[in-house]
This record gives structure tokens, C-alpha cells and sequence, in this order.
């Protein structure tokens, strides 16, 4: 970041307010952001100081005065009931026990209680019930009006429609949206697959995903959701935050999974720290842990200023990072004939594990980072389980770094390498490239697809190189002495792995769909086109209408699937497979 200390503290207070405009556009708004977290709430906190000691370079739109995004266009606008306000943050311990004293004070000589919670990095939603039915969700938006995803939150089945159990009248519950960190990981692959961006982290590809106008594309996406608090509510029903998580509990809702209960700054520090260290087992991301009065009747004296409540604050906790050096970008084949740039790195120790590669994802994932091999480079773990590139050391440079270009040859086949209009990934073009039919092989016969046991990466990969397998039919052809010949394979494994294979003719029709690999044909899409269309000849037959029927399937997968079934190759493919004997 730039942007002068020098000048005046209105040239400055400028320049934070545009520059903070610009990063909360692209966090709320393109689900892109180009900065940390705490990058960000540095430049707010240097806006708010400018503004706390010059009051006249305040006005009434500060971003220190409101809260993110502008609804978005393509969604209904949806105006919040009660206000959805933002939380203070902090980094410093210093400024918790602040926070406790001056929470002691306005309470003054009354008993309270402090809760912790984790604070999950989701995308924050208020979902409003009447007399228990779900009749809208919407996202915070600029905290007045958000957007009516109401459609897309219908597809998360672990929400409640109905919950019976929530009082009569008009409630709003507030919670997070979020994208477990393990299928975070498998739809950024998917997305390299496809030549699709991925996503910085689970948060933005939660956002991304619920910004969907196609609610088909957010039901294949996994979503969660989980709920701390509230807007409006009927009178009467609790009197404590923790007594309306029981209420939500009891009423189907999913809540925090561990909550601390603290009275002093000293237990609550306590409680932040164990938080710490258990936050990385959670299916969710967390980025801190969110402190709040419990009671709310204090709540209610303790107020808020506009953006704000007074009565919680957030502890970030600072990112785990390291520095290493980036000594070389591989390539590897996926697939689909995806190259993907691989990072080779300095081993290098980073929340709890060594790592020595992460994926770069796409040439312009390099660019836009400006990375070259040599560099320093800082890591983080995108999802706190992949490893990724978040930054590169630029002062560091000494001279002799490298541009990294992406290959004209495919690295495996040395097959002519294109890139399509619109798409961010670069494809070897051969279709009986090794590398693609040694990925294509490993996916057929993994457990979420055909579930071949011994049929594993190195397996795999001994059967393309010695050509005993040159497509995926041709498993279906392999005998016990062909397998005796390769290496370490003794009598019984290889009659382990003929009887897997013979096993595996049987499998159910989805298995089938989803390990052949159809472009954007996930696991879930090709359960319900089998449970649709019942066989792969009345699925193969099936126009780009009848497909688009289907729950979940859109146009664009339902065009990749006519395609598939249209190349003459696939024919070829579907047919030796049933000369095999796969039913
Ligand atoms: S309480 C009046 N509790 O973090 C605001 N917020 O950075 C009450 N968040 O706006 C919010 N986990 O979207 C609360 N356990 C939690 C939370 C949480 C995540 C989000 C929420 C909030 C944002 C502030």
C-alpha cells in the first residue's frame, strides 16, 4: 500500500476513505479481495484516529461510520428489520481488558457475564421467521438493506424451512453462512479444472457462491450455516444471548460449538487463548473470537454508535504466516488437460505442517501476483489447510528473479497447449496425453467415484508407464500375469486388485457419471441424473431440455453434458466399457 504520511491529515483522511471504498468493494462486491483482513482494519483504524482528533474531517458516509456493501444488482433489495451492525475489532490483548473496563463502568457495581464465541469467517446473513416458517433470508449488505438470497439459502438443506419450535411471530436470526474448510479445497480444484478463478479462502467462495443467480449452482456448493444472534424478536422469549442460542439449538438451528463463560479480563484472555488453540479442528474458518455481554438488559444500556454495539468486540487473531523462498513454478497435467503452475518452495513450517508446494492455480493468478521464481514470498494456509502464496516480498528482490511463462508443450506429452476466450486456463490439447490419462485413471478409480481399492497414485501410474493401460476401459482388460510383471507387485495384491476391478463392473450409475469426468459434472449432479434418468443410454439420448429439468443442472452443465455424449470418442469409450462387462 501507498499513499504519503506526509500530507495533511485531510489529504490523508481522503485517501484512506477512497482506498478503504475500493477494498470494500472488492471484498463485498466481487468477493475478490486484494488485502488482508488486517491490512484492511489498519486503514480504518488510521481514519478513525485522523477523524477522533480532527472531528470536522468527519462526515456523516464515513466507511468508519458504516458498515460494507451496496446491495447488489440482479437481487431484490431486502431491508433489515433491525439494524445489522458491524463489530469493533482489535488485534491487541490490551485493548480486551480496555474493553472490560470500560464495560465495568457503565454497569457499574452490577454482577456480569462475559461470553466467547468463535468468530466464524462466513458471509453474514439474517434470516427472517414468521410463526416459524422461513420467509426470507437476506445478506447485510450496507447494514440498513441487503440482498434477497432467499432462493439460494433454500438450497442449504441444514437450515430449517420450518421450525416449529421458534416462538409465533416475527424473528430474525444472524449468523454465517460459510463453505466447510474440506470442500473448500475440492471446489477450488474443480475450479482449476474447469479454467475457472479459484477462490482466495472459504469465505470468498462462500460470498461467491451465494452471490449466484442460478440457485441450481449454490445447491451443488456445500454451504453451511450457523447462527450466534439476532434482530427482531417477539418480547419476552429470553432475557440472555446464550438463552437465545438454547432456544436456536432447540429449535433445529446450528450454533457454536463451544462457548466460554468469563467475569473477569482475566478469564476472558483465558478464554481467547484456548479458543486459539482449538480453532483450527473447527469445520469452519475462524478469524477471532467475538466477546459479548450476555445479558440483555445490559445490552440494552450499554447501546452502540453506529456501526457498532458497545456491548462486544472482536479479538482477531493474527494469521499464521512464513516467509520462504520460491525456488522454482512447476507444471502439472490435470485431467481435463489443465495446466496448472505449482509452486516449489523452501520447506517451510506453517500452522502445524511442513510445506514445500502450493498450487498457483493459473497463469494469471501469477501475474496478478506479480511473482517470480527466486522470490521471498510469505505463506499462509488458504482455508487454514492449503497451503497458499498470499504475498510476495518485493523489496526483497535482489536482481535475479525470473518471469514464469507458461509452456507451449504440454510438459507431459509436449502436445500443443491452448488457452479459450474468456477462460483462465491454459489445456494440453492431446487426448491421449499421459499425464491426462494417468489423472483421469486416478479419478475413475478413487473412493468418491468407481472406489477401486489398490487402484491408488502409484498404482496408477506404473500401469500408464508401462502401457499396460492407455484408456479407462482398458483396466477392465488386465490379468493377474501382465500385474505380476511391474514392480513390488506380488501374487496376492495382484489378485487383490483384479478382484477390486472385476468388483467395481457393478457400481451404481452415478459412481459411473461422476468417475468418468464430464466437464462440471460434480458428485452431486451425477447422483441426480441417475436417479433421473436411471441408464446412461436414456441419459445419453436426453436433450439439453430435458437435462436442464433436473434439479441442479444448468445450462452451462447441461451443454457440457450433450457435448460429452456427442464426441464420437465418448461413443467409442461408452462402448468398450460395456464390452467389458461394466454395467
Ligand atoms: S455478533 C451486532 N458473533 O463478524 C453485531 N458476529 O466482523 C453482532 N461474526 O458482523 C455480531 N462470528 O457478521 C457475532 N460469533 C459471532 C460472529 C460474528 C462472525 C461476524 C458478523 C459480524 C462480523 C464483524
Amino acid at each position: 500500500m501507498s499513499g504519503s504520511n506526509e500530507k495533511s491529515p485531510q489529504a490523508r483522511a481522503n485517501w484512506l476513505r477512497l482506498e478503504i471504498e475500493k477494498h470494500n468493494n472488492l471484498y463485498y462486491q466481487d468477493a475478490a479481495p486484494q488485502i488482508t483482513d488486517q491490512q484492511f482494519d489498519e486503514l480504518l483504524r488510521e481514519l478513525k484516529e485522523i477523524e477522533e482528533q480532527f472531528p470536522d474531517l468527519q462526515n456523516e458516509d464515513s466507511p468508519t461510520l458504516t458498515v460494507g456493501g451496496k446491495p447488489l444488482e440482479g437481487f431484490a433489495p431486502a431491508r433489515h428489520l433491525v439494524r445489522m451492525q458491524s463489530l469493533d475489532n482489535t488485534y491487541k490483548e490490551s485493548e480486551v481488558t480496555d474493553f472490560v473496563t470500560r464495560v465495568t463502568k457503565i454497569v457499574t457495581g452490577e454482577y456480569f457475564t462475559l461470553t466467547i464465541e468463535p468468530k466464524v469467517d462466513g458471509v453474514a446473513i439474517s434470516l427472517l421467521y414468521e410463526d416459524g416458517k422461513l420467509i426470507r433470508a437476506a445478506t447485510r449488505g450496507d447494514g440498513t438493506t441487503g440482498d434477497d438470497v432467499t432462493a439460494n439459502i433454500q438450497t442449504i438443506p441444514s437450515i430449517p424451512q420450518s421450525a416449529p419450535m421458534l416462538p409465533a411471530g416475527l424473528i430474525e436470526i444472524r449468523g454465517e453462512i460459510y463453505l466447510p474448510k474440506s470442500v473448500f479445497q475440492r471446489l477450488n480444484e474443480e475450479r482449476d479444472e474447469e479454467g475457472l478463478p479459484a477462490f482466495a479462502n472459504p469465505r470468498n467462495a462462500a460470498a461467491g457462491s451465494l452471490k449466484q443467480l442460478d440457485s441450481r449452482i449454490v445447491a451443488t456448493r456445500g454451504l453451511l450455516g450457523i447462527f450466534y444472534g439476532f434482530g427482531q424478536f417477539p418480547s419476552g422469549i429470553t432475557t440472555s444471548g446464550t438463552g437465545f442460542l438454547k432456544l436456536l439449538k432447540a429449535a433445529g438451528f446450528q450454533t457454536p460449538e463451544r462457548l466460554w463463560h468469563a467475569t473477569s479480563t482475566e478469564e476472558a484472555l483465558a478464554a481467547i487463548q484456548e479458543l486459539g488453540a482449538i480453532r483450527h479442528d473447527f469445520a469452519y474458518e475462524t478469524d477471532g473470537a467475538v466477546l459479548k455481554i450476555d445479558s440483555l438488559d445490559q445490552r440494552e444500556r450499554l447501546g452502540s454508535t453506529n456501526k457498532a454495539p458497545r456491548w462486544a468486540i472482536a479479538y482477531k487473531y493474527q494469521p499464521e504466516q512464513a516467509t520462504t523462498k520460491l525456488l522454482d513454478i512447476t507444471v502439472q497435467v490435470g485431467r481435463t488437460g489443465v495446466l496448472t503452475p505449482v509452486a516449489e518452495l523452501e520447506p517451510v513450517f506453517v500452522s502445524g505442517s511442513r510445506v514445500s508446494r502450493a498450487t498457483l492455480h493459473n497463469e494469471e493468478e501469477i501475474h496478478r501476483k506479480d511473482l517470480r521464481i527466486g522470490d521471498r514470498v510469505v505463506i499462509e494456509k488458504a482455508g487454514e489447510v492449503i497451503p497458499a502464496v498470499v504475498q510476495v516480498l518485493v523489496q526483497e528482490r535482489a536482481g535475479e528473479e525470473r518471469a514464469f511463462v507458461m509452456p507451449d508443450r504440454c510438459p507431459s506429452c509436449g502436445g500443443a497447449v491452448t488457452k479459450e476466450e474468456g477462460q483462465v486456463a491454459h489445456r494440453c490439447t492431446n487426448p491421449s496425453c499421459p499425464a491426462q490419462l494417468l489423472r483421469r485413471l486416478e479419478h475413475f478409480a478413487c473412493r468418491g467415484a468407481m472406489d477401486i481399492e489398490g487402484l491408488g497414485e502409484s498404482m496408477v501410474s506404473q500401469l500408464v508407464e508401462s502401457s499396460l493401460v492407455k484408456e479407462i476401459p482398458g483396466i477392465y482388460h488386465l490379468e493377474k500375469p501382465a500385474l505380476l510383471e511391474l514392480e513390488r507387485m506380488g501374487e496376492k495384491s495382484a489378485g487383490n486388485l483384479v478382484s477390486a476391478i472385476a468388483g467395481s463392473k457393478n457400481r451404481t450409475l452415478w459412481r459411473l457419471l461422476f468417475g468418468l469426468g464430464i466437464l462440471h459434472v460434480g458428485a452431486v449432479a451425477a447422483r441426480k441424473l441417475a436417479a433421473r434418468f436411471g441408464t446412461m443410454e436414456r441419459l445419453a439420448s436426453a436433450s439439453v431440455e430435458d437435462l436442464q429439468a433436473v434439479d441442479d443442472v444448468g445450462e452451462i452443465m447441461a451443454l457440457s453434458i450433450r457435448r460429452w455424449f456427442d464426441n464420437p470418442k465418448v461413443q467409442e469409450l461408452l462402448d468398450s466399457l460395456r464390452q467389458a462387462g461394466v454395467n
